[in-house]
């Protein structure tokens, strides 16, 4: 495994403006039929408009501070998750609002993230690289394990894996960025503040994802404790996305980590093929 301290010089973090027609028939859980494999992909997707739009903002304070190179990254960040907004809104307007209301997670979320507005820029720009971190460890495991989406509408799939692949390519521009913003601060100083931002913003996802995802059950009415067990089976054993990410998740806390230590491009370069656009797609755009 290569173990890098920054992020490659020859990394090209590249904006692919694609626009996806997932269309309005798609089965109201269209995950595999999984009511509990939709709601966690669904309460993923209902958040990313408003948690992106968070993310550019505490980026975009520092990128006039910043070298060149990431100066340049952080405009492509910005590129990238911008797109992604507008996607999931397209997506989550025609698919997963066919079948529920969002009103209570967006309000849900809404409430959370005005308290984090209200955290010094410092913070904000941790709690986007501890966020980010999330982000391209789950990607990740979305590319390399064809189990996750493999039974999803294919046109839901390339936009799952775009995003995707896109998340991993741009996965330390947050942590660069918040480097840069906690530089006067000693290197204990630094970890400290970035492993306490890290243990926040995991009580506050999970608090998040745990909420949305029972308002999906509820608007099911599966809401039950059988449906949960059914849940952490899914998420931490079989397919176990979450389970599989414990070991990343935790490399966070390591003194010296940063996001490239693991070089991941093979998996950048497997969502891209995967996303692609379809022959008719390709010569329609
Ligand atoms: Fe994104
Ligand atoms: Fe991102």
């Amino acid at each position: 495994m290569a173990t890098n301290r920054k992020t490659p010089a020859d990394l090209v973090i590249r904006p692919r403006d694609r626009s996806f027609h997932c269309g309005t028939q798609n089965p109201r859980w269209w995950v595999g039929n999984d009511p509990i494999a939709t709601a966690y992909y669904n309460a993923f997707s209902a958040s990313f408009p408003t948690v992106e739009r968070y993310f550019i903002e505490a980026l975009l304070r520092y990128r006039d501070r910043a070298g060149p190179q990431l100066q340049k990254e952080i405009t492509a960040f910005i590129a990238q998750e911008s797109m992604h907004s507008r996607e999931h809104v397209t997506f989550n307007r025609d698919s997963i609002c066919n079948g529920y209301d969002l009103t209570r997670i967006d309000a849900f979320l809404k409430k959370r993230l005005d308290w984090a507005r209200s955290l010094t820029p410092l913070r904000q720009a941790a709690s986007v690289a501890a966020l980010e971190h999330f982000t391209a460890i789950l990607s990740y495991e979305v590319i390399d394990d064809p189990r996750h989406l493999g039974s999803a509408p294919a046109e839901i799939q390339r936009l799952m894996l775009w995003h995707a692949g896109e998340e991993v390519e741009h996965k330390a521009v947050a942590f660069d960025t918040f480097m840069l913003a906690a530089q006067s601060l000693s290197p204990p100083a630094r970890w400290l503040l970035r492993a306490s931002v890290m243990v926040s913003c995991t009580v506050l996802l999970f608090d998040f994802f745990l909420f949305a995802v029972a308002d999906f059950f509820r608007q099911d009415g599966i809401a039950s404790a059988a449906t949960w067990v059914r849940f952490l089976k899914f998420v931490f054993v079989a397919p176990g996305a979450v389970g599989h990410v414990i070991g990343p998740y935790l490399s966070w806390y390591l003194p010296g980590f940063h996001p490239w230590r693991k070089d991941d491009r093979a998996v950048i370069a497997k969502a891209e093929r995967a996303s692609a656009p379809q022959p008719a797609q390709a010569t329609s755009a």
